[in-house]
């Protein structure tokens, strides 16, 4: 089945002031790339090419300055505004037309995978409802929480549980078919006026149509939360990339590997870019 990615990079990053006050979150650095950087190389890497980026009024023209119409990459970037922070579930309604019939692989922004990324193409392949996913942290109550019962049935699922009922958080990476659109406009505002991502969750869980899979340890989910948090990934990111001499998330590179560009079109990319270690790289990988 055809499947189109959303990220969501709007919010009004409060927790990270003044480090937001005049850039939005996702556009901030991780080690070497802004945050998006991330996220979208995922969807790339997951073969995804039709991507819609919803964020603020005030920084869309950021996203639109850094990434383009992501032709150099061989992808079709496009842009919603969300007028304000009303929920991660309203990605859906307002990107109802760019979903039209396809099914929809939705990431948060300021999420950060790292590692093998079979569980996430075998999930786009399988999914019928909605296709979510649990992975295993210390204190999950700042997140959507999944509990299950020993056949490995979704017994609850809670967002920001102060007594956590597993230790399963639900990642911000979410597949869904499109009857996702008609389900986020059906449901109800939390108490905190948001449309809640999990509340969607709870809906395919009620038809019997949610899959939730459990991502092991091999793949690293990185919070940018907090100030600490997003130091933390840069560390990260920045001992592998030392380590094995490879970047993680350069673009071009993916653009390359998955057959989006020509090699012919990577050379002519790259040379475009400003002379900096990131293009000494770029330069590299066909040198
Ligand atoms: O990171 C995974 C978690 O993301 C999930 O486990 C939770 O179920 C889910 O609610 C979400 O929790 P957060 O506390 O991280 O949600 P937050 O409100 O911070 O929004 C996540 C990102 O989405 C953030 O970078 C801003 C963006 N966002 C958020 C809202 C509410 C938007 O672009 N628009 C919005 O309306």
């Amino acid at each position: 089945m055809n499947t189109k990615g959303i990220i969501l990079a709007g919010g009004s990053g409060t927790r990270l002031y003044p480090m937001t006050a005049v850039f939005s979150k996702q556009l901030q650095p991780v080690y070497d790339k802004p945050m998006i950087y991330y996220p979208l190389a995922i969807l790339m890497l997951a073969g995804i090419r039709d991507i819609l980026i919803i964020s603020t009024a005030e920084d869309t023209p950021n996203y639109k300055k850094l990434l383009g119409d992501g032709s150099n990459w061989g992808i079709n970037l496009n842009y919603v505004i969300q007028s304000k922070p009303g929920g991660i579930a309203e990605a859906f309604i307002y990107g109802e037309e760019f979903i039209g019939n396809s099914q929809v692989l939705l990431i948060l922004g300021d999420n950060i995978f790292y590692g093998k990324l079979d569980f996430l193409r075998n999930a786009l392949g399988q999914n019928k409802g909605g296709t979510i996913f649990g992975y295993s942290i210390n204190n999950p109550s700042s997140y959507g929480v999944v509990e299950f019962d020993d056949a490995g049935n979704v017994l609850s699922i809670e967002e920001k549980p102060k007594q956590p009922k597993s230790n399963y958080a639900i990642p911000g990476l979410y597949i869904f078919t499109n009857d996702v659109v008609a389900i986020a406009k059906n449901i109800e505002r939390s108490p905190r006026g948001e449309l809640e991502i999990t509340d969607v969750q709870k809906e395919y869980l009620k038809m019997n149509m949610l899959k939730v899979e459990l991502i092991g340890r091999g793949i690293a989910w990185l919070d940018t939360g907090t100030p600490e948090s997003m130091m933390e990934a840069s560390t990260f990111i920045h001992a592998i990339e030392k380590r094995q001499g490879h970047k993680i998330a350069c673009l071009e590179e993916i653009a390359l590997e998955m057959g989006f560009i020509t090699k012919e079109q990577y050379i002519a990319t790259v040379n475009q870019l400003p002379n900096c270690s990131y293009k000494d790289y770029c330069l590299g990988v066909v040198g």
